[in-house]
């Protein structure tokens, strides 16, 4: 049972329009751009019907070929992990994905994410939410075990990867100490995704130099996640790992839904988040988006608020405008769930992601006085993860700080938002506030889960399949064309 304070809330009362007794020039223009109540009310039963749909789509086994792609299994996977888990224990998926990352703990200092999309965005948006901002810089002792976390595989930059080499060929010189030894996540549900696959021959080769090209580490410390059906896969299987070794992105769960399988838990356990925080987060938020009524459902109200906004009230721009740094990878992990699930067909709204207040001073005035085509999405965290660190009182006062020297940051960032909110308000400009009641695993557990079943739901409102990414295949495929590694798809 979860208690109500580490429950997750979105309140959209500052995108809703007052209802007017008098015309008032504020009155028009909220008429125009903010949401009815009656409008919202009317779609309630359209919203139920979708929630029906997409939670029996749960039971489809063999979906009918205008269902395809059906990629509901994230919905219950967080459940059906942990449940394995109580049963099966080592023997179950998340006890492996756990042993693998003991022993990526144990025997290395550095390890080295690859993957790209979605298969990236996730593992990246758990690194920067909920570990200390600078993780990788502080010493062994004071990381107790974590090993440092590298992010590759997701462009074609070489420079990038260079670097990333030499830093660890000059960190790293003996293999026989655990601190100077690294290792590889490399990430791809298809396994045959260029960057990633480019990059894990790369580094494949750098392990093979490092480790000699005998050595057991090559595979114990480069370790594959994957589709049940991949050259990754095969690669991995031709060089003699275990299958145990080889954790498996299920076949009915998409990569930019794959957070919750071994895609995201594997790098999360390795960094030494509570994975099973962070799974209970996702299973209160499944269970609430298919239980509870509307007024208690933020996945209901953050899908049909946000849908509404960009379908009829011409908000085809979606702001997520987080209130902490530590948000943003969260933010481009939206972005990409959204442009990729409802990009589709010439329509699907576009996503932007904010960090507060750093963007007040850059997208501010655009979002405050701009086309008026944006719905602003606000992302809080209740309570700081530090002490709140007072202004303090100072001798020389001409900051003129001394009268808030009681205020804390976290004050100061209360009010930035409300103040910004009230701007936006006063000129009829839609915002809502995601609350999170804390960093925490579990609160992020619950976010990411309520991000994925609202764009499932958004889908189905606006009739387009969230599922399956034909734009991005369309470019892979004529990058592989071009390269000379198939036929060109447009001859074809
Ligand atoms: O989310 C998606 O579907 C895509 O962005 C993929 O994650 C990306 O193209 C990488 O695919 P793969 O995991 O097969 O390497």
């Amino acid at each position: 049972m979860q208690l109500a304070d580490e429950a997750l809330e979105y309140s959209y009362q500052n995108a809703l329009a007052q209802p007017a007794e008098t015309w008032t020039p504020l009155a028009e223009l909220q008429a125009k751009h903010l949401l009815s109540r009656v409008r919202l009310q009317a779609l309630l039963p359209t919203l139920n019907m979708t929630r029906g749909q997409i939670a029996s789509d749960r039971e489809i086994i063999d979906p009918k070929p205008e269902q395809a792609p059906l990629h509901s299994g994230f919905i219950d996977l967080p459940f059906r992990t942990l449940e394995s888990h109580r049963r099966k224990g080592d023997a179950s998926e998340l006890g492996r994905v756990l042993a693998l990352a003991g022993r990526l703990r144990e025997q290395v200092d550095r390890v080295v994410v690859l993957g790209i999309g979605g298969s990236y965005l996730g593992g990246r948006a758990l690194f920067e939410a909920l570990l200390p901002t600078h993780h990788n810089e502080m010493p062994v002792p004071s990381r107790m075990g974590k090993p440092r976390i590298y992010f590759e595989g997701n462009g074609l930059d070489n420079d990038s990867l260079q670097d990333l080499l030499d830093m660890l060929e000059i960190a790293c010189v003996d293999p026989d100490l655990r601190d100077e030894r690294w290792g590889v996540i490399a990430v791809s549900k298809g396994g045959n995704t260029l960057e990633t696959a480019a990059a894990l021959r790369v580094f494949r080769a750098e392990a093979a130099r490092f480790y000699g090209s005998h050595s057991p580490r090559r595979r114990q410390l480069l370790i594959p996640v994957t589709g049940v059906k991949s050259p990754l896969r095969d690669l991995c299987k031709a060089d003699g790992y275990p299958d145990d070794d080889i954790p498996i992105v299920p076949e009915n769960v998409g990569e930019r839904f794959s957070v919750f399988s071994p895609a995201g838990l594997l790098p999360a356990a390795v960094m030494g988040l509570d994975t099973r925080a962070l799974l209970l987060g996702a299973v209160a938020m499944t269970k609430r988006f298919l239980e509870e009524p509307f007024e208690r459902n933020p996945v209901l109200q953050f899908a049909a608020v946000n849908y509404l906004m960009s379908e009829e009230m011409q908000k085809p721009i979606r702001v997520m405008a987080v209130w902490s740094k530590k948000l943003e990878a969260l933010g481009l992990w939206y972005d990409q769930l959204l442009a990729e699930s409802l990009g589709k067909q010439g329509r699907g709204p576009t996503p932007i992601t904010a960090v507060e207040t750093r963007d007040l001073h850059s997208r501010g005035q655009q979002h405050q006085d701009g086309a008026r085509d944006k719905m602003i999405n606000n992302v809080l965290v209740k309570s700081s993860r530090a002490q709140p660190i007072p202004i303090g009182m100072a001798d020389r006062n001409e900051d003129e700080l001394n009268a808030i020297s009681r205020k804390t940051f976290p004050d100061l960032a209360a009010a930035a938002c409300q103040s910004a909110n009230q701007a936006y308000r006063d000129v009829a400009r839609p915002t809502a506030d995601l609350t999170l009641p804390a960093l925490s695993e579990h609160a992020i557990g619950q976010l990411m889960q309520m991000l994925m079943l609202a764009t499932v739901v958004e889908g189905r409102l606006m009739g387009i399949n969230p599922y399956g990414e034909p734009g991005v295949k369309a470019y892979k495929q004529h990058m592989r064309a071009a390269l000379g590694l198939t036929k060109s798809p447009s001859n074809s």
